[in-house]
């Protein structure tokens, strides 16, 4: 592994984060900290792209997902953790990279065209929201990250900025930017609670890092299971189970799940004892982060100056690059 190479994440600050964020992305940032140079970006400038008239919002939920950072582990003297507004330079790269990349291809963009059609906005479409990937594409390449450990839903994101580099580079006398690539963890999208293949807020259907035992409690009981396995004696199904989707991706004993599988579908093991075996899995890795979560956020202006300081740095590295990027196109650089 090369202990160089640059690490870049980043999470819009729309709430506090949840389980799904923990697997898909959380969880890796914590362990690949020692061995990379990471920087986490709270995407401020992102989350105010659907939430235009409700600024508060997102100035509010800021020192929730830095809270959230810390109580999974993650840690600033190892992690670089930074604010999206605080950047410049990442907005003025946006401005250029906007000029290389056509409306249509935005629009073909499957991730936004999803989230378009979910939120409904047909004319009222903010054009901040449409080119959002294109401002993602300025926070990747600004840092020169090659790895964005991220959930499956953001490849069309990285797809489009190779793309971005690629036209980029071509413009520059040499080379600036880097190509990257994400990092998929084992459990790239986790399932809500209800069965709905996405976790979102939105839908009501998340376990956030500070669920209180109870909350976990209800949770896991009125998990969606297989709706045809009655009666214990019956053979029940594991694919489409959120109880064993999520028993991979939390349950340290592989070799325990993968007997429970197999007792599960031939018949004989009750929903019950499995919902048991999770929920116990879940109190033990919430419990912890639930605890630190709770001092942290009692000091918001201690979160705050972390952010700074990490913004100080991450100043600079981006700064550099859109120098190189003007330069490079010719732009003046006072
Ligand atoms: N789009 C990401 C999300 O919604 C957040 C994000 C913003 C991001 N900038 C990034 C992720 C850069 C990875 C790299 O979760």
């Amino acid at each position: 592994m090369n202990p160089k190479t640059t690490i870049l994440t980043g999470d819009r600050p729309t709430g506090p984060l949840h389980l799904g964020h923990y697997v898909g992305s959380l969880r890796q940032r914590v362990a690949l900290q020692h061995d990379y140079q990471q920087f986490v970006l709270v995407a401020d400038l992102q989350g105010l792209t659907d939430n235009g008239s409700n600024p508060q919002k997102i100035r509010d939920n800021i020192p929730e997902v830095l809270a959230d950072y810390l109580a999974a582990g993650i840690d600033p003297d190892l992690t670089t953790l930074c604010l999206q507004s605080a950047l410049p330079a990442l907005a003025e790269l946006t401005m250029l990279y906007m000029n290389i990349v056509t409306v249509a291809r935005v629009e073909r963009n499957p991730t936004v065209k999803n989230e378009i059609a979910q939120k409904g906005f047909a004319r009222s479409l903010p054009a901040g929201f449409l080119v959002y990937p294109i401002s993602q594409a300025a926070d990747i390449t600004a840092f020169k990250a090659e790895v964005v450990p991220v959930g499956d839903d953001q490849l069309p994101m990285i797809e489009q900025t190779n793309e971005i580099v690629h036209k980029m580079n071509s413009l520059l006398p040499a080379p600036v930017l880097r190509h990257c690539k994400a990092m998929l963890s084992d459990t790239s999208r986790l399932p809500g609670v209800d069965g709905n293949a996405k976790m979102s807020k939105s839908l009501g259907n998340t376990l956030h890092l500070s669920a209180s035992e109870e909350t976990i409690h209800r949770a896991v009981s009125a998990m969606y299971t297989d709706p045809h396995h009655l009666k214990v004696s019956d053979p029940g199904q594991i694919e489409g189970n959120v109880v064993f989707t999520w028993l991979d991706a939390f349950h340290a004993d592989k070799a325990k799940v993968a007997a429970m599988k197999d007792h599960y579908q031939q018949g004989g093991l009750g929903d019950r004892i499995c919902k048991n075996e999770l929920e116990a899995c879940l109190q033990e890795l919430i419990a912890p982060m639930r605890e630190r979560r709770a001092t942290y956020i009692q000091d918001k202006s201690q979160l705050m100056e972390i952010l700074k300081k990490g913004s100080e740095r991450a100043h600079e590295v981006t700064q550099a690059t859109l120098k190189e990027v003007k330069r490079g196109l010719g732009v003046p650089v006072f």
